[in-house]
C-alpha cells in the first residue's frame, strides 16, 4: 500500500508559477523596506510562550485561542510565532541593538502560525514581511513605515486597496478613553464572554465582527476624540508627513487591531476584492512594548504585510508577479565534446551574472528546442561538433529567429550581447 500524504489543513503552499508569484511578492515588499534602510534580522520560528503572552496580550484572540503551543523535552512551554513584533523586540533587547544609532530599523520575513479556522485568505501557516523601527517617536518615522508598505504594494502594481488610519492614544490619555468606553459598554445587555471582555479589555470589543454588535460599536466613543494634546499633535504630524509623501488614507476611528501593544498611530491596508479576509497588512506604534519586555523605555513602530493575501490581491487585480523569464540563456549541445564545452560556457556565464539552463539527457535538437521554448529564455546557445571545431557557438535570438556564430572564448562579448537585449526589456514601461 502506498501512503497518500497531504499538506496539513490550512497551510499555504505554492509550486510552479504560483511559487514564482509568491517569491516576487515577498521580494517586492522586502525591497521597499531595504530602500528605506531596514536591515535583515533572522529570528527563531519558536519562542518562549510567555514572550507572546506578555508582548501580544493575554486577552487577544491570537494569544488566548490561536497559538500553537508545545512543551520541549525539558517541559518548557514554547510557541510557534504567531506574529513577529514580540520576537523582534526580544532580539533587539537581547543583542543591545538599541545601544547604537537610533532608530534601530530591522526587516524580517518568513512563516507565522495561528490556529485559526482555515478559509479563503486565512491560513494556519502564512508568511509576512515585517519591519520594526525602535527608539524614536518622531511622527516622520510613522509616515516612513506606512509609506514603505504603500510603496511595496504599488511596486507590485496593486491599486485597489485602502489605507485605514487611526490613533489610539498613549498611557496618559488611553486610561481615560478606556474608562469612557467601558462605561458606554456597560449600558448594553451583553453575553457573558463579551461582558467579561468589556470589563477586562474594552478596546477588544471594538474589534468584534459579529453583526449583532455592529450598531453598538458604530456609536461607541472613539480614541481620537479622547487624545491628549501630545497625541493629537503627533497624529496631525503623521498625517502632515503622509501628505508630503503622497500617501492617501481613510480615517478609521474604530480601528483597534487585534494585538494589545498598540499606542498612537495604527493602520491597516484593506484590499477591496478579498472578501472577509481583506487585510493585506497592518501595523502601528507600540511605545510601551520595549519596557514591558525588559528593555529601555523607548517607543517603536512597525508593520506586518501578509505575503499570501498580497498574492491573492495581485491575482484579483489580474497581476502576475514573477512571470518574467526564469533564465537568460538556454544551452543545447549536440554531442559529447560539445557538451563539455557547453557546461564550461554556462558556468562562466553564470559567474558573469547571467541566468542559464540547458537541455539535459541528450534529447537531440528538436526535443532540446522544445525545452528552450518552455524555459522562456530569449537566447539559445547551441554547440555542435562543427561549432566546436571553429571554437565558436551559435547564438540564436528566439524572438527574431536570427542567429550568429560567436567565439567561445569571448565571454564578455556574449554577456554584452545578451544583456543589451535584456536592458531594453527591463526598461520601465510607462
Ligand atoms: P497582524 O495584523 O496580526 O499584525 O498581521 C499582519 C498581516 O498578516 C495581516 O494584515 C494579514 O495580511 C496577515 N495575516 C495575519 N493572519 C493571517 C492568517 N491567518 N492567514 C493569512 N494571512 C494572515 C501583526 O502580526 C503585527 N506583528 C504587525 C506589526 C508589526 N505591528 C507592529 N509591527
Amino acid at each position: 500500500m502506498t501512503a497518500n500524504f497531504r499538506a496539513p489543513k490550512g497551510v499555504a503552499e505554492y509550486a510552479g508559477a504560483e511559487a514564482a508569484g509568491f517569491e516576487a511578492v515577498l521580494d517586492a515588499l522586502a525591497d521597499s523596506a531595504r530602500r528605506a534602510g531596514y536591515g535583515f534580522l533572522e529570528l527563531p520560528i519558536f519562542e518562549d510562550t510567555a514572550l507572546f503572552v506578555r508582548g501580544v496580550g493575554e486577552s487577544t484572540d491570537v494569544v488566548s485561542k490561536e497559538m500553537f503551543t508545545f512543551a520541549d523535552r525539558a517541559g518548557r512551554s514554547l510557541t510557534l510565532r504567531p506574529e513577529g513584533t514580540a520576537g523582534a523586540i526580544r532580539a533587539i533587547i537581547e543583542h543591545s541593538l538599541d545601544k547604537g544609532q537610533l532608530p534601530v530599523k530591522v526587516l524580517y520575513a518568513g512563516p507565522f502560525f495561528r490556529a485559526e479556522r482555515p478559509q479563503a485568505g486565512r491560513f494556519r501557516q502564512f508568511s509576512q514581511v515585517g519591519i520594526e523601527a525602535v527608539g524614536s517617536d518622531d511622527p516622520a518615522l510613522d509616515a516612513e513605515v506606512i509609506s514603505v508598505a504603500d510603496d511595496g504594494y504599488r511596486d507590485l502594481g496593486l491599486r485597489d486597496f485602502t489605507l485605514l488610519l487611526n490613533s489610539l492614544g498613549c498611557r496618559t490619555c488611553r486610561p481615560v478613553y478606556r474608562a469612557t468606553l467601558a462605561e458606554y459598554l456597560a449600558g448594553f445587555d451583553l453575553d457573558e464572554a463579551t461582558r467579561a471582555r468589556a470589563e477586562s479589555n474594552p478596546l477588544r470589543v471594538l474589534d468584534d465582527k459579529r453583526p449583532e454588535l455592529a450598531e453598538m460599536i458604530a456609536a461607541a466613543p472613539t480614541p481620537v476624540e479622547h487624545l491628549c494634546v501630545d497625541c493629537a499633535v503627533h497624529y496631525d504630524q503623521v498625517r502632515h508627513y503622509l501628505r508630503a509623501l503622497g500617501v492617501r488614507w481613510t480615517e478609521a476611528p474604530r480601528l483597534v487591531r487585534g494585538l494589545d501593544y498598540y499606542t498612537r498611530t495604527t493602520f491597516e491596508f484593506a484590499h477591496a476584492r478579498l472578501g472577509a479576509q481583506s487585510g493585506i497588512g497592518g501595523g502601528g506604534r507600540y511605545d510601551g512594548l520595549m519596557a514591558d519586555l525588559g528593555g529601555a523605555d523607548v517607543g517603536g513602530i512597525g508593520f506586518g504585510l501578509g505575503v499570501d493575501r498580497t498574492l491573492l490581491a495581485c491575482e484579483a487585480e489580474g497581476l502576475t508577479p514573477g512571470t518574467e523569464a526564469g533564465v537568460d540563456v538556454y544551452g543545447i549541445a549536440l554531442g559529447e565534446n560539445p557538451k563539455s564545452a557547453l557546461v564550461a560556457l554556462l558556468g562562466a556565464l553564470r559567474r558573469a551574472g547571467l541566468r542559464t539552463d540547458m537541455a539535459y539527457g541528450d534529447r537531440g535538437l528538436r526535443g532540446a528546442m522544445k525545452g528552450a521554448d518552455r524555459s522562456g529564455a530569449p537566447w539559445v546557445a547551441i554547440i555542435g561538433e562543427r561549432d566546436l571545431a571553429d571554437d565558436s557557438l551559435t547564438l540564436r535570438d528566439l524572438s527574431s529567429g536570427e542567429q550568429a556564430a560567436v567565439p567561445l572564448a569571448d565571454i564578455d562579448g556574449l554577456v554584452r550581447r545578451i544583456t543589451a537585449g535584456k536592458e531594453v526589456d527591463d526598461a520601465p514601461h510607462s
